[in-house]
């Protein structure tokens, strides 16, 4: 019997790879450019499965040019490039990876706070132009991160690791979630809830683990910088449309904010200019998940996905699974 066949826009890493090459005849995207949009529409016509990156589009678009695509599996958490209701209306069923990347993300979440805070990135600098004359008293002095105010904004699996880190730096973490957590989880990870702007005003650092969705697209806009204390910094690895990168740019000129650290951007791979230039701003290359451990977790879960549904089992990680009665 010929097997399923499966485009896939990366070639993954061997252990993901193992179990495609099983179950599927695949077709991997080779080429070091992102696969084009028309060369994604063209391959992904005649494939029952499609295990792609949140750089891909599973839209109406992509949907309608693939008549016999029964699973789109992303290797990410996040899933907003894929139009998830379009997908439940053409019996197509949608994965993402969750659980196996909170701890790293946290990780790179708190890498990003202490390296702002601490002006890590300035003072590299520095050392490497060689004009760094020697110690002085006043030199790059940064804002402590030990005993202030953490609020985190998005209070769900990775929130909650980043929240877990904050214990050891004896800080009062207030958070804010479209749901209060249960009264344990609050106690154990010593975190208050706040509604929006309690959380804005009070907080030295804020910090966004929100998914992307139409309600959070810019939800750190010029109002949310005009509450945030003038010492305060923002750190964003959630996505980069739930901060207003212009109202960042301004809000940083004007000394409304510290600073920002930021992982994602509105508009990727492009960068505000506004924000380039800036010291008082960090910016990594969307990298919170990027571990040998994570990333290659991440692959074996999408593959897995994939595979299941021609096994006959339910993808473990379905978004639509109730949706589509499976
Ligand atoms: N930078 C990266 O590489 C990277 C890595 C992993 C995840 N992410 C992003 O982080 C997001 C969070 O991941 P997670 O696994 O913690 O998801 P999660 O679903 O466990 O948590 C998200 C939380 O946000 C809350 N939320 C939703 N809308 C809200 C709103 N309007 N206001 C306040 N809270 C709201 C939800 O109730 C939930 O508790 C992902 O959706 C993804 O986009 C980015």
């Amino acid at each position: 019997m010929s097997k399923p066949k499966v485009l896939v826009t990366r070639p993954l890493f061997p252990a993901a790879r193992a179990i495609l090459d099983k179950h599927f005849e695949v077709e991997y995207w080779t080429q070091a450019d992102r696969i084009p949009r028309g060369e994604l529409l063209r391959r992904v016509a005649d494939k029952d499965a499609l295990v792609c990156l949140l750089t891909e589009k599973a839209d109406e678009e992509l949907l309608a040019a693939a008549p016999k695509l029964r699973v789109v599996a992303t290797v990410s958490v996040g899933y907003d490039n894929i139009d998830v209701p379009a997908c439940t209306r053409r019996k197509v069923v949608a994965t993402h990876t969750p659980g196996v990347l909170d701890e790293t993300t946290a990780d790179f979440a708190w890498t990003l706070l202490m390296a702002i805070a601490r002006r890590l990135v300035e003072g590299d600098a520095w050392m490497r132009s060689g004009a760094w004359p020697g110690w002085d008293l006043d030199q790059l002095l940064g804002g402590d991160v030990w005993g202030k105010t953490l609020g985190i904004i998005g209070f769900g699996r990775i929130g909650r690791g980043v929240a877990r880190r904050a214990q050891g730096f004896q800080m009062r973490i207030l958070y804010n979630d479209q749901a209060r957590a249960a009264l344990e989880a609050e106690k154990e990870l010593h975190a208050e809830f706040a509604d929006r702007d309690r959380l804005l005003r009070e907080s030295d650092f804020v910090t966004l683990h929100v998914p992307l969705l139409p309600e959070t697209r810019h939800l750190i806009s010029k109002d949310a910088f005009e509450k945030m204390k003038r010492t305060a910094y923002l750190i964003n690895t959630s996505r980069g449309p739930v901060v207003d990168e212009a109202a960042l740019a301004e809000a940083l000129d004007q000394k409304k904010i510290a600073g920002a650290a930021l992982d994602v951007y509105e508009h990727e791979p492009k960068v505000h200019p506004a924000l380039v230039a800036r010291k008082d701003v960090i910016l990594a290359p969307h990298i919170a998940s990027a571990t040998v451990e994570t990333r290659t977790k991440m692959a074996v879960m999408a593959a897995t996905n994939a595979a299941a549904l021609f096994e006959g089992r339910r993808p473990p990680n379905a978004l639509n699974a109730d949706a589509l009665g499976l």
